[in-house]
C-alpha cells in the first residue's frame, strides 16, 4: 500500500482532545492458572484504548502497526479492577504514537499499583484502506514537545528494526 500525496490537514488536535479511560473488573474467564489476568487479555485491553485514543485524536478508522514497550509490572488479580490510560505521545504523517498505562486497583481499599505500560503506533486509514495524513499533535507545553520529539527518536529506531 502506498501512502496517498493528500497534504496534512492543516489544524492540530491538543492531547487532552483524545486521552481515553477504560475500565475492566477482572473476572474468573479473564485469568490464568495462577488466577491473575492472562497477559493476552490486557494486550487486548490495551489495544482498544489505543484504538479509541487513536480514532480520536485522527478522525479516521485506524490500524495497529506496531507494539512495543509492552512491559509487564505487577500481576492483577480476579475481582481487582484494571484501568487504562491511553494518551497520544506523538504524531506522524498518517502514524501515530499511543502512551497507555494500564494500573491495578484493589476497588474496596483505593489502592493501585502499575500494572502495565505499552506503546502502540496506530495508521489512520481513508475510505479506500490506505493510510491518509492526520491532524498533527497541538505541541502547547513542555511536556508535549518532548513527547513528540522522543516519538520522532523512537520513530526511526521502530522503522530501522521493524
Ligand atoms: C499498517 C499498514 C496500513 C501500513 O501500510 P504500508 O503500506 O506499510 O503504508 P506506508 O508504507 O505508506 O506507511 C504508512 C505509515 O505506516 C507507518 N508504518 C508502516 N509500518 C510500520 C511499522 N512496522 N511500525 C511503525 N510504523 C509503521 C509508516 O511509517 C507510515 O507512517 P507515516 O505516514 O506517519 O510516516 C499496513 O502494513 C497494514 O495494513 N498492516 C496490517 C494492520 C493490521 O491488520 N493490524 C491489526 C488489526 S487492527
Amino acid at each position: 500500500m502506498t501512502t496517498t500525496s493528500t497534504p496534512a490537514p492543516t489544524e492540530s488536535r491538543p492531547q487532552a482532545h483524545s486521552v481515553t479511560a477504560m475500565t475492566e473488573y477482572v473476572l474468573p474467564q479473564h485469568a490464568n492458572a495462577f488466577g491473575s489476568v492472562f497477559g493476552g487479555q490486557i494486550m487486548a485491553w490495551v489495544d482498544l484504548c489505543a484504538a479509541i485514543c487513536a480514532q480520536r485524536h485522527s478522525g479516521k478508522p485506524c490500524v495497529t502497526a506496531f507494539v512495543d514497550d509492552l512491559k509487564f509490572q505487577q500481576p492483577v488479580r480476579v475481582g481487582e479492577v484494571v484501568r487504562l490510560q491511553a494518551k497520544v505521545s506523538a504524531v506522524f504523517r498518517t502514524s501515530m504514537e499511543i502512551d497507555v498505562e494500564v494500573t491495578g486497583e484493589d476497588a474496596t481499599t483505593g489502592r493501585t499499583w502499575p500494572c502495565v505500560h505499552a506503546r502502540v503506533t496506530f495508521v489512520a486509514l481513508d475510505s479506500s484502506r490506505a493510510p491518509t495524513p492526520i491532524p498533527a499533535l497541538t505541541l502547547d507545553s513542555p511536556e508535549t514537545v518532548q513527547s513528540q520529539r522522543e516519538g520522532e527518536e523512537r520513530r526511526a529506531r521502530r522503522l530501522v528494526t521493524g
